[in-house]
């Protein structure tokens, strides 16, 4: 029998419903997986499980279905619903100026560094709807960088990247977001970068004047060329070890000697193998140097 269980947050709390057996619904979770790798390309198979789990409940919850089974045979024949499981799976939450202390840092530890650079290359991998990319050309911009940066700006999921694109944000989280920007070290009137457009923010063109949002598989995908920085924050978290360890070489062979390479505070390079590679800019805001 498949195992069934409702309630959203049932899964990691609830008692087990009746003929509940965690190792056949681990053998249909990674059948279901393996549905999506080979029918659609998204490889998930490596991301971390409880998480993956939670994510694929709560989807088999909104669609009132019972079992993963029931949700694996629906996804295949239907791609309107891969594209809605895609959203749960990819986990989109972010902000501008996410962890201001962060961007402190960077102001202060790594714009010098930038400032040696004729030419600057920024990757931003898992940028989700765009925060982080539009927070980052802020600061550029600022320290006088931006003209001579070019930012690639990635992630797995085109519908994030769709809304990214649009520079719109929510109107209702600009008070945060200027919070955010001023703890960074932002010294300007934040509401100088948008204009209010109906419930949205709408923010200047162009700040994306330098910026490239294209579509990058992380998991599948290759490396990009000689970047001068790297960020990744708040992906990693959802990748099991071994995934991790991937995505470290990806960064490691797309980083230019001496480049610079920013994880989420959640996230850093100990027990990598390449963590001796890479000297420590800020222990605490994970930002480290390629050295080797
Ligand atoms: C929690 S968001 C983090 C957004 C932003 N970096 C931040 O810190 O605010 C994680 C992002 O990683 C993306 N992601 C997940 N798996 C990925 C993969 N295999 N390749 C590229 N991006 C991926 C998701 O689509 C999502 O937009």
């Amino acid at each position: 029998m498949a195992v069934t269980r409702r309630g959203s947050d049932a899964v990691a709390l609830s008692t087990p419903p009746i003929g509940y057996d965690p190792a056949l619904e681990r053998l249909e979770i990674e059948l279901l997986l393996e549905g999506v790798y080979r029918h659609y390309g998204f490889d998930f198979r490596a991301y971390a499980y409880a998480s993956i789990r939670r994510r694929l409940w709560r989807r088999i919850e909104a669609e009132g279905l019972e079992t993963v089974s029931a949700l694996q045979a629906r996804v295949l024949h239907d791609s309107a619903m891969m594209e809605r499981l895609l959203l749960d799976l990819s986990i989109n939450v972010t902000a501008m100026f996410r962890d201001p202390p962060f961007y402190q840092r960077f102001r202060q530890d790594v714009v010098p560094l930038l400032r040696t650079y004729p030419f600057i290359r920024v990757w931003h991998a898992g940028c989700s709807t765009g925060e982080e990319v539009f927070s980052m050309a802020i600061l550029l911009e600022e320290e006088g960088l931006y003209e001579r940066s070019r930012i690639y700006a990635t992630d797995i999921n085109e519908v994030v990247l769709e809304k990214a694109r649009s520079g719109i944000f929510p109107l209702d989280r600009m008070q945060e977001y200027t919070e955010n920007y001023l703890k960074a070290g932002g010294t300007r009137a934040f509401s100088e970068y948008y204009t209010a457009r109906y419930e949205g923010a709408l923010f200047s063109p162009s700040l994306m004047r330098n910026v490239v949002f294209a579509q990058h598989n992380l998991v599948t995908d290759r490396s990009f060329a000689e970047c001068t920085v790297i960020l990744c924050r708040n992906v990693l978290i959802y990748f099991d070890k071994s995934l991790q360890e991937r995505v470290h070489g990806l960064f490691y062979e797309s980083l230019s000697p001496l480049g610079v390479l920013a994880l989420g505070a959640k996230e850093s390079l100990r027990f990598s193998k390449y963590e001796d590679c890479y000297e420590i800019v800020s222990p605490k805001e994970k930002i480290y140097r390629k050295i080797r």
